[in-house]
């Protein structure tokens, strides 16, 4: 073995992960499936959380469904985590290739390392969804470290139009896949990720803080992640609301201007017939804002319209 050492490092396949940038994460899938899973029968399992608006689609389900492969959903636990049973039990078919993992509003899956297991024992490429999770996974060590495949919508988290990415954990995954933005990893490197993590940390503690000592807390609605992990950062949080009136407490706060998010309040057609605890999610859920926009200065403002709406 030599022992020569250069004096800066020149192995440009050390530590080497492609990174695409694309105008959505939906695009940088796409992609992804028309080079490396080329044939229909070369099946996608997803969660059986996908939502779907006129606007917005159905984000990761869009160009699965478009371009024809098979495809398939496992079940997932009331607060989005991973059903590792069905999960197993869906892979076992064998009639997948790629396991699409949905880290939820940017909560790093907490079974992830087993999921991860799951994959590799019965041979499917690990599509870690980061979507909601670019800061979790740049800012932790787990979301985004266990997939060959990484998928992130940088709109989500960024104040851009449009951007999206995918990174690769081998260089052997890219057979023809081809950036179409690549000029946003300028706009993605010119901001201050550290100081945006923080921040939104800080008004997800604020707000849960605040929403738990609320005395409808309990019992009129629950948090769906009552603890931040040491490392994960937000997208939104979201809280299950008892009752019907989810609706309006989205359309009343919007309409004073509280930028609440009703991610996932219908679900795409295929998953709704055989997933009825998903669904009765999706007509419960509301999510907060925490992005780096929000001011700790409005917390009690948010928190209070909220409860003002809750007892409507
Ligand atoms: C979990 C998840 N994955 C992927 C996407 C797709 O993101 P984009 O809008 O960047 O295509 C979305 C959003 O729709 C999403 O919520």
């Amino acid at each position: 073995m030599s022992h020569q050492i250069a004096k800066t490092a020149v192995d440009r396949e050390n530590f080497f992960e492609p990174a695409l940038f694309y105008q959505s994460a939906r695009e940088g899938m796409r992609d992804f499936l028309t080079n490396v899973l080329p044939e229909s029968h070369d099946g996608v399992l997803l969660p059986a959380f996908i939502g779907w608006s006129p606007n917005e689609g159905s984000g990761v389900f869009d160009p699965v469904g478009e371009l024809g492969n098979h495809f398939g959903f496992y079940d997932l636990n009331p607060d989005l985590t991973a059903d590792l049973e069905d999960l197993e039990r869906n892979l076992s078919t064998g009639r997948y290739r790629v396991l699409v993992l949905i880290h939820y509003f940017g909560r790093t899956e907490p079974a992830l390392s087993r999921v991860s297991e799951l994959a590799q024992q019965y041979d499917v490429l690990l599509l870690e969804d980061l979507a909601h999770g670019f800061f979790s996974s740049v800012n932790g060590k787990d979301a985004g470290s266990f997939g060959q495949v990484r998928l992130f919508s940088l709109h989500k988290m960024f104040p851009l139009t449009q951007g999206g990415l995918i990174t690769y954990s081998s260089q052997t995954l890219v057979k023809g896949q081809k950036s179409t933005m690549a000029e946003l990893a300028v706009d993605i490197m010119s901001y201050n990720w550290d100081a945006i993590a923080a921040i939104r940390r800080a008004n997800f503690a604020g707000l849960t803080e605040r929403l738990k000592s609320l005395p409808e807390f309990g019992g009129k609605f629950q948090l769906l992640w009552p603890e931040l992990g040491a490392l994960d950062v937000p997208q939104t949080l979201p809280v299950r609301i008892f009752g019907d009136s989810r609706d309006n407490i989205y359309k009343c706060m919007n309409e004073d201007g509280l930028g609440m998010v009703s991610l996932y309040h219908t679900l795409i057609d295929h998953v709704r017939r055989d997933f009825d605890s998903m669904m009765d999610l999706s007509r419960h859920i509301i999510n907060f804002p925490v992005h780096q926009d929000v001011r700790p200065e409005s917390l009690d403002f948010l928190v209070s319209a909220f409860q003002a709406r809750l007892n409507d």
